[in-house]
Parts: C-alpha cells; sequence; structure tokens
C-alpha cells in the first residue's frame, strides 16, 4: 500500500445541512455518515485567518462506491461566530479554487431521466459523450447543482471497468476539478503526493460552458491525475488567466478536498522533505467511533488541500 492513496473527500460548504444531507444522501446515495461532528476545527489558523472556528462537519460515504469512484463527501456548515460565505462571486469553472465535486455513475443516461424527471435535480450543463485523449476512453457527462447551486459533476468512463455497467447506478466521488494557474508546477506537486497516472488530457475551448462565464469562456487546459487507491485530481488551467475565485474557507459549494494517506506523521516528513510546507500542527479529533486526523499543506495556488489519516 502507497503512503499517498488519493483523494479521500471533496469538502463542500452548505447553508442548510439538512437540505444537503437530503440532496448528497437520500438522492444521490452517500447514505452512510462516516461521522457527525459539531465543534472546533483546530489547526486552520493560515487556513481562515482564525484563531479558532466552529463547524458541523459530515462525512458521508457511498455504498456504492467503486474503485474509479473511491472518494466521500464532507459537508461543512460553519457555526457562529462565523457563518457560510457565498459562492465567489463570477464563478465559473477552472479558476484557482475548487470547482465541483465529480461523481462516478454507471448508465450515464438512465442516471440522468431518473434524476431529472423523478428527482427534480435541474441539468445545468447536458450529456456529452467523447472520447477522451489521449487514450480514446469513451467519457460522458452531465452537470447538476447543488441546493447552494454548487456544480456536481457526473461522469462515466464507458469501458474502464464493462463488467460493472449491468445497471444504472451511482457511485462515490470520482474525482475534484479544481483550477492551477501554472499547469507544469501544479503537476510536479501532485506527482509528490502519489497522483501517478494520467487518465487524460485535453486543451480546448468548451463552447457548452459558455454560459457559465460572464466573459468569453476561457481556452481550458485539463489535466486528470490519478491514484489507484483514491479519487482523483482534475486540473484545469485557464488562458488567458482567470480571477482567483478560492473564496473563504467554508463558503457554500465544492471548496476544498483531503489525500489520504496511511500515516499522518510519515506523511508529514514525506512532503516536508519535499518542500511542501504544513499550514499548521496535524490535528486529532476525537469521534464516538474513532479519530479524524489532518494537516492542511500548502499548494501552489493555495489551494485548500489536506492530509487525512482516516481511522473511523
Ligand atoms: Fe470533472
Amino acid at each position: 500500500m502507497t503512503l499517498f492513496r488519493g483523494v479521500h473527500h471533496v469538502g463542500i460548504g452548505v447553508s442548510d445541512m439538512d437540505k444537503a444531507m437530503n440532496f448528497y444522501g437520500a438522492i444521490l446515495g452517500f447514505n452512510r455518515v462516516e461521522f457527525d461532528y459539531t465543534g472546533p476545527l483546530p489547526g486552520m489558523e493560515k487556513i481562515t485567518g482564525k484563531p479558532q472556528i466552529n463547524a458541523r462537519v459530515v462525512m458521508l460515504a457511498s455504498e456504492d462506491a467503486s474503485p474509479i469512484s473511491f472518494g466521500m463527501i464532507k459537508l461543512v456548515h460553519l457555526l457562529p461566530p462565523d457563518e457560510p460565505g457565498p459562492m465567489p462571486e463570477g464563478l465559473g469553472w477552472g479558476e484557482v479554487g475548487v470547482s465541483e465535486v465529480a461523481i462516478g455513475v454507471q448508465v450515464l443516461d438512465d442516471v440522468h431521466d431518473d434524476l431529472i424527471d423523478n428527482k427534480g435535480l435541474r441539468c445545468i450543463l447536458p450529456t456529452e459523450w467523447y472520447p477522451a485523449p489521449p487514450f480514446g476512453v469513451d467519457t460522458g457527462l452531465w452537470y447538476t447543482e447543488d441546493p447552494d447551486g454548487g456544480k456536481v459533476e457526473f461522469i462515466e468512463w464507458r469501458g474502464a471497468f464493462a463488467g460493472f455497467q449491468k445497471k444504472p447506478r451511482i457511485d462515490g466521488v470520482t474525482h475534484v476539478g479544481f483550477g492551477v494557474s501554472d499547469m507544469d508546477r501544479s503537476l510536479q506537486y501532485y506527482r509528490k503526493l502519489g497522483f501517478g497516472e494520467t487518465l487524460f488530457e485535453l486543451d480546448d475551448v468548451f463552447e457548452s460552458m459558455s454560459h457559465w462565464y460572464s466573459g468569453p469562456p476561457p481556452r481550458q487546459h485539463m489535466v486528470m491525475v490519478a491514484n489507484y487507491h483514491g479519487a482523483g485530481a482534475e486540473l484545469v488551467q485557464h488562458t488567458p488567466a482567470s480571477k482567483d475565485m478560492r473564496g473563504s474557507w467554508g463558503h457554500v459549494g465544492p471548496m476544498d478536498f483531503s489525500i489520504s494517506v496511511g500515516n499522518l506523521e510519515q506523511a508529514c516528513d514525506h512532503v516536508q522533505q519535499n518542500g511542501i510546507e504544513l499550514l499548521g500542527d496535524p490535528q486529532t479529533i476525537k469521534l464516538p467511533n474513532g479519530e479524524w486526523r489532518y494537516v492542511f499543506i500548502s499548494e501552489p495556488d493555495g489551494n485548500y488541500v489536506s492530509l487525512i489519516e482516516a481511522r473511523f
């Protein structure tokens, strides 16, 4: 087993936990509550600018998680004296900051029809199919939005696990999408964190996303990197460069992600030896069913990234 194990979860800020749990849990099938914690979140001063932050954090897993859709969803509701911030103004997709949570599905079109026709979800980018270069994997995707307007992608890689495609199903999280300002620099960084594989690389203007931008759609260079033990990371660089859309930590919509590690201390040593800074001391939050251990780390563009040792 490797020290780094891919993306463990995507963190999503929410304004109403019940609505969010209904959406991600009851509707999308992330029904397994790994933990439901309310209290202080230590070790985040460099991320939030505050000595202490209070939140309710619910970690949700899908019972249907598959080897290519292994990630969880972490819902974060900031509590007084803080409150969830708004989504960054003008946010489109692919600016620096987290753009989306992407969920794997099988039989994409059937899942689409069920979610739109029977569950009342809104389609904000219609289904497209294309062979993803350079390997030509048949890729289908469409987007909806969560109750706070956060972008949720559904994606199917047809043929990647052919034996799984017998019935329509929603898996776990396949990847997090986020913006970077220098693709080569960021790829070097994520390779150090165990994302050794490249699933696809695209460089184009995607007219289908035009309605997400206030001006002309930027050119998007996308590279999907992966680690076989967790969800992947989809890096996006805009040309021309767009504004920083990270927003404040805990804002509604997808806003951070965490990389799974087998041993937090070993991982901390490893990243520091590779020129990556710890943005605070490693933390351990006691849970009824175990411990949540994490540390936030420096990222080339200041994206909110943590390492997690999940003892739950
Ligand atoms: Fe994506």
